[in-house]
């Protein structure tokens, strides 16, 4: 039974991450998006938004449930028994902040392994900071998020 946790902020949910959970939902049998819970982090949407966000779109994935977490990874996925780390990587840039982290994972607990999966070239520029940058200015981020959330954010910035 192999339990994965695929962790972030996910603020907010982009089509880049949506993808990562669709390929790796295949690969795995037990698929948990872990989003963390970051008090130190000014977020743009709250906690409960950003799970039933995410909820909404992968309601049709059986093997993929969502849920928030705080504090350190390895703890969490020790409490819920998932061994497995899922990270997407868009380019050589996000190499050695997720090498950093996978390594330091498996040294805090030796039987949790980080699998990355490669963005797909469509989304390979995007990030929620790229979305939040464009939508802050009332650009067009239909190709970086869902219809449902587009003027959920723009809301945020007070753009109609
Ligand atoms: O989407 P992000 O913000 O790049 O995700 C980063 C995340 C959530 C994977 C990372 O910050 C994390 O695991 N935080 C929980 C605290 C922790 O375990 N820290 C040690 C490893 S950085």
């Amino acid at each position: 039974m192999r339990k994965a946790i695929y962790p972030g902020s996910f603020d907010p949910v982009t089509f880049g991450h949506l993808d990562i959970i669709e390929r790796s939902a295949q690969i795995v049998d037990e698929l948990v998006v872990g989003v963390l819970n970051n008090r130190s982090k000014n977020s743009l949407f709250s906690l409960e938004e950003r799970v039933s966000m995410i909820k909404e779109m992968t309601k049709d994935y059986p093997n993929v449930t969502v849920a928030s977490f705080e504090g350190l990874l390895v703890d969490y996925m020790r409490e819920i028994h998932a061994t497995l780390i899922i990270r997407g990587l868009r380019a050589v840039t996000d190499f050695e902040y997720e090498l950093q982290i996978a390594q330091s994972n498996h040294v805090q607990n030796s039987e949790i392994e980080t699998i990355f999966l490669t963005a797909n070239l469509q989304y390979s520029y995007l990030s929620s900071t790229i979305v939040k940058e464009f939508a802050s200015y009332g650009g067009d981020i239909s190709k970086f998020v869902p219809k449902p959330y587009i003027d959920k954010i723009y809301k945020k910035y007070n753009i109609k």
